[in-house]
């Protein structure tokens, strides 16, 4: 690493990332089923079909995982709660034990003096909401409030921060647009609607979390740098439709109460009736913003319908997932984000990290170099004035990557998927010497 802790501001935190569905393993303790296991079910959605059943059976290995931070000397892990596992109907009746395994992880946490950073939805939306339509369903900020009052009853006492919803972006373009995650659909109808019922869920669980006394609330969005293919005007406003959608609508709704224009364009006939009124409940104050950074994506023009983008390729070296690695684009959004959107609340990376095509054996050296670029990125920001105050790297372990299954390896941590056997990457060794030898 070619920094030191103490070119970061005082106070600064290090941590690391996971998510419930990822790592846990669906099958224990109770949980329902949620929409990623359907998902998953329906053949070509998947690599190989491959789900969150079993995942690294972190539901039994959690000592060893939370050990295995301490070990690393990070701060503070971002984790999530499965709304399948604490509620396995959706709504009604918890299910104690899951209630149970979060008050342990959290009590773990405080045991080895990591500070918990709780995210309710990391995406495993419990089957039977799925079945009423999911996000697209105006009831879901009710649904959204009830999961987050139950959740927050038993551990909203001791966590350190707290966020709703886990990349917005992810949960309703990605979703209900791409057609690339759960549910899988390809409806514009679908994606302004939950786009929009995703904001309303996050005000309304940030009005509960308020209400029981929580502080340190924020949102976590992810942000792609859209760089257009060339100088001509159509690739250049196809490039901004592509930020416009991606990076500026959720934040547009969070801290500007509206939505830019260049979405509205697309989305405005589809959204919910009365959607301009629901502002002042989107945007409740926050105490931080998350962001979650990994690539850029180049994009041009396509003839056809609304948005009229495409991808034109990467040119860039890419990581084990296709994705450029560029940490300028890092500290841009650092930048930018505060500039036009949070000003001074703290800004956390909460997530960026590389998959790698890793084995036990051989270092991970390009993933350290990765970190390291990407911290050079946020010192950038730092001395630009941005308020950033802390970085997670995705992700402690390897885990399921979604519909690219189990191939694709995030972890500073090595995980077999026959035996689970954990083994620290040469990068677990790097940052556990940077993050220790010189502590902040
Ligand atoms: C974003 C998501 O929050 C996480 O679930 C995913 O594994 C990583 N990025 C890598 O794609």
């Amino acid at each position: 690493m070619d920094h030191t802790r103490s070119d970061f501001p005082d106070g600064f935190l290090f941590g690391v990332a996971t998510s419930a569905y990822q790592i846990e393993g669906r099958q224990f303790g109770g949980a329902g089923p949620c929409h990623w296991d359907s998902f998953a079910a329906t053949p070509g959605n998947v690599v190989r079909a491959e789900d969150g059943a079993l995942a690294c059976d972190h539901y039994h290995r959690w000592e060893e995982d939370l050990d295995l931070i301490a070990g690393l000397g990070a701060e503070v892990y971002r984790f999530s709660t499965s709304w399948a596992r604490v509620l396995p109907d959706g709504v009604g009746q918890p299910n104690v034990e899951g209630l149970d395994f979060y008050d342990r992880l959290v009590d773990g946490m405080l045991a080895r003096g990591i500070k918990p950073a709780a995210t309710l939805y990391h995406w495993e939306l419990p089957q039977p909401l799925a079945d009423r339509g999911g996000w697209r369903n105006a009831d879901m900020p009710e649904w959204f409030a009830e999961f987050t009052e139950t959740v927050m009853r038993r551990i909203g006492d001791r966590v350190w921060s707290a966020a709703p919803i886990n990349e917005p972006w992810c949960v309703g373009w990605l979703s209900h647009f791409d057609g690339a995650h759960a549910p899988g659909l390809r409806d514009i109808r679908a994606t302004a609607r939950a786009m929009h019922h995703i904001l309303k869920s996050h005000g309304r669980s940030i009005e509960v979390m308020r209400g029981l006394g929580m502080k340190n609330l924020g949102a976590v969005c992810n942000f792609e740098w859209a760089e257009p293919a060339s100088d001509a005007p159509e690739d250049q406003a196809a490039a901004r439709r592509y930020d416009a959608i991606y990076n500026r609508f959720f934040l547009g709704g969070l801290f500007k109460g509206q939505y830019p224009a260049e979405v509205l364009e697309g989305l405005e006939p589809h959204l919910p009736d009365g959607w301009q009124d629901d502002f002042s409940l989107i945007g409740q104050p926050l105490d931080w913003l998350g962001v979650n950074y990994y690539t850029r994506q180049r994009i041009r023009h396509k003839d056809g319908a609304w948005p009229n983008y495409e991808p034109a390729g990467p040119l860039l070296p890419l990581t084990q997932m296709g994705w450029e690695i560029y940490p300028d684009g890092l500290r841009d959004f650092l930048i930018r984000n505060a500039r036009d959107y949070s000003g001074d609340l703290p800004i956390y990376v909460t997530e960026n990290g590389m998959a790698n095509a890793d084995t036990p054996d051989q270092p991970d050296s390009a993933r350290i170099d990765y970190l390291n670029a990407h911290l050079h990125a946020v010192r950038q920001a730092v001395d630009a004035g941005a308020p950033v105050a802390g970085y997670f790297v995705w992700s402690l372990m390897d885990n399921y990557e979604w519909s690219l299954g189990y191939e694709k390896r995030f972890g500073l941590i090595h995980v077999d998927f026959d035996s689970l056997a954990r083994t620290p990457k040469a990068s677990y060794d790097a940052l556990a010497r940077w993050w220790r030898d010189t502590p902040a």
